[in-house]
Formats: C-alpha cells, sequence, structure tokens
C-alpha cells in the first residue's frame, strides 16, 4: 500500500521535525496508532540524509530490543569498542565494522540491561560526535528505562515516536519538544483513495460515495485508510451496499447524551410542579406526561412493545396520583 500511495500531505509536519533536528533539540512525536508518525520520522531523516552524521536507528518497541539494536550499531559506526562491550578477545582490536554481528548476536542479547547501559552510556559520553538517536517507538518505557535514556540524553540528540505519553515517565517528556501529528485533512484523504482506485482500477459504482465514507470513516487516520482499502481490494466491485457497510472505528466518534438526558429529564419533572404551583393546567397534565415518559425510557429501550402499554399506563396514574 505504502508503495502506491507514499507520503502525502506531510510537507509542513516533515518541515518542521527536519528543522527541530537542525537546531539540535530532543524532538518526541505524539499521535494515535497509525496517525503517520514512524512515517514522517523516516521522511525527515531521508531528507537530511548526509546532512547528520551519525543516525542511529531503533525499531524495536521494547527497551531490551532497543538497547541491543543500539549496541549493534554504536559497533558498526566505531562509537564503541568490542572491549566496551566485554566481547571475547578474539574481537579485541577488530574495527567494529568489521565484526559479523552473527557471530556475537547472542552474547550481547544474553547482556542484562544495567551491563548494556553501563557499556554504552559511557561510550556515548567520550565520544565527541552527538549521534542522532532515533527510536521509534517510547510509549511503553518505563521509569527505570527512562533514567537511562536521560543519561543518553547528555550524550546525543534524541527523536522519538510515543502514542501515549504516559506521566510516570514525565521527566522525560519535559526534555522534549513535542510536534503532534494531527489526522490528515479530507482533501488529502480524497487524494490518496483517488490515486489507489486509479492505480489499482478498483470497479466502483459510485466512487464519490466510497471517497467520501473512507474520508468520514478514517477519521483521517493513514492505517484506517488503509485497512478500508485493503478490504475493498479483497472485492471484485463495491456497489453502494457496501460501502454504507464499511465501517472504522477510528471514523467513529461516540457522543455521550446522558448530562443532556438527565438535565431534560429533571426540566420535565420540575414542570409538573411549577404547574401545580402556578396552577396552569396545561404545564401541570404536560409535566405528566413528561414524567411517565422520563421514568420509563428504560423500558423502552429494554422491551419496545410492551413498554407503550407501561408508558401509556404511567401516565394515565400519574393523573390519577401526582408524583
Ligand atoms: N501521510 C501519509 N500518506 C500516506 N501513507 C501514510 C501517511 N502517513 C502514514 N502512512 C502509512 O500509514 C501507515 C501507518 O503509519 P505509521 O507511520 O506506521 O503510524 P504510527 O507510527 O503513528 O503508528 C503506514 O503504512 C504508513 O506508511
Ligand atoms: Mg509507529
Amino acid at each position: 500500500m505504502d508503495e502506491i500511495v507514499g507520503l502525502t500531505g506531510r510537507e509542513e509536519v516533515v518541515e518542521e521535525l527536519v528543522t527541530e533536528i537542525k537546531k539540535g533539540k530532543h524532538v518526541i512525536l505524539t499521535g494515535p496508532v497509525g496517525i503517520g508518525k514512524s512515517a514522517v520520522l523516516r521522511a525527515a531523516l531521508d531528507r537530511l540524509g548526509g546532512k547528520i552524521e551519525l543516525v542511529i536507528r531503533l525499531h524495536d518497541h521494547q527497551a531490551k530490543g532497543q538497547f541491543v539494536e543500539m549496541a549493534r550499531q554504536m559497533l558498526a559506526l566505531e562509537l564503541i569498542t568490542a572491549q566496551q562491550l566485554e566481547l571475547p578477545a578474539k574481537f579485541h582490536g577488530v574495527p567494529g565494522s568489521e565484526i559479523d554481528w552473527k557471530e556475537i548476536k547472542s552474547q550481547v542479547n544474553r547482556m542484562s540491561m544495567r551491563d548494556l547501559t553501563q557499556a554504552l552510556i559511557p561510550a556515548l559520553a567520550k565520544d565527541e560526535a552527538k549521534p542522532v538517536i532515533a527510536v521509534d517507538d517510547l510509549t511503553s518505557l518505563t521509569p527505570t528505562q527512562m533514567a537511562f535514556w536521560l543519561a543518553i540524553f547528555d550524550h546525543a540528540q534524541v527523536i522519538g515516536c510515543a502514542s501515549e505519553k504516559k506521566a510516570r515517565v514525565r521527566k522525560l517528556w519535559w526534555k522534549m519538544r513535542e510536534i503532534a501529528v494531527k489526522p490528515l485533512s479530507p482533501e488529502t484523504v480524497r487524494a490518496i483513495v483517488k490515486k489507489y482506485i486509479e492505480t489499482q482500477g478498483v470497479l466502483i459504482e459510485s466512487p464519490e460515495l466510497y471517497i467520501s465514507h473512507v474520508v468520514k470513516q478514517s477519521g483521517g487516520v493513514p492505517q484506517a485508510i488503509y485497512d478500508m482499502l485493503d478490504e475493498s481490494g479483497k472485492e471484485r466491485i463495491i456497489d453502494k451496499r457496501k460501502v454504507r457497510e464499511m465501517r472504522h472505528e477510528a471514523g467513529v466518534q461516540y457522543l455521550d447524551f446522558t448530562p443532556m438526558v438527565m438535565v431534560l429529564g429533571a426540566l420535565i419533572v420540575s414542570m409538573r410542579y411549577v404547574g401545580m404551583g402556578t396552577g396552569d393546567k396545561m404545564l401541570y397534565i404536560l409535566g405528566g406526561m413528561g414524567c411517565g415518559a422520563v421514568f420509563d425510557l428504560p423500558l423502552f429501550h429494554l422491551q419496545g412493545g410492551r413498554a407503550v402499554v407501561l408508558y401509556l399506563y404511567s401516565i394515565y396514574s400519574l393523573r390519577v396520583n401526582p408524583c
């Protein structure tokens, strides 16, 4: 899918990120899963290309994996030596770029987090160059791991992604400039869907209906657009009925009517008493009917037809015995 469409509508945020990286800032890209944080980060690093000398890209979501990846890349960039990583003597003195990772992989993997960081952080500190460490993603960071990252912040520039800024590691977020990756605009979603339809030759009964449906249901989340396009790709032809059946959680916004219903209920009930006090018969009767409706609302929901009978009965009974 990515090859078909490519990064669309992210010029500004990529440019913003490039600028911050050039300034030497630590940056955190935020936004829900699938919004395109990783894609923006990738685009910014590609754009910087040769302009930044040392780039370490970490793709693991777990801390251990991230630190193993860091060790591997620091070794290849010769920011750390085999001795510092406590590798077997036969690797000592061999330039990191010439060490075959396969030979040492299991050994590095066996190192504890503490040993790994105790090797990595001093090595980073000793080196003059400040590498850019792009870590995708930092969402599942724990307070213990945060301490390691804070130590790294002094000797490297960290660019990360997080779908949630957990409060327990807030000290880390304080040090990072936040760039929020927002949902794509409806025009961008349209452009993506159109391009997909054109290149894939999908048969659609009403393309306009289909496109506006994807715009609405995806909520501007690229991953949601792709999920829906993938789903459609399985069909031979997409008719209007299929379009109407298309749903995606990303676009569904739940409205909570509870407070409104409660206020309305209170108003209706009070109508009855105001009617009683002022002697306004009409208000009194309407209030009574309203009372019946409000109190029977759950019954409507639960029992449908039977509730209508109860509703009528309650209006009758309220008129006989005011509530
Ligand atoms: N602006 C965009 N245009 C087209 N495809 C995009 C865009 N942003 C993200 N994508 C694609 O959507 C998917 C989800 O994006 P990703 O960067 O992995 O999200 P996140 O890292 O926020 O979870 C990926 O396949 C990515 O290539
Ligand atoms: Mg990501």
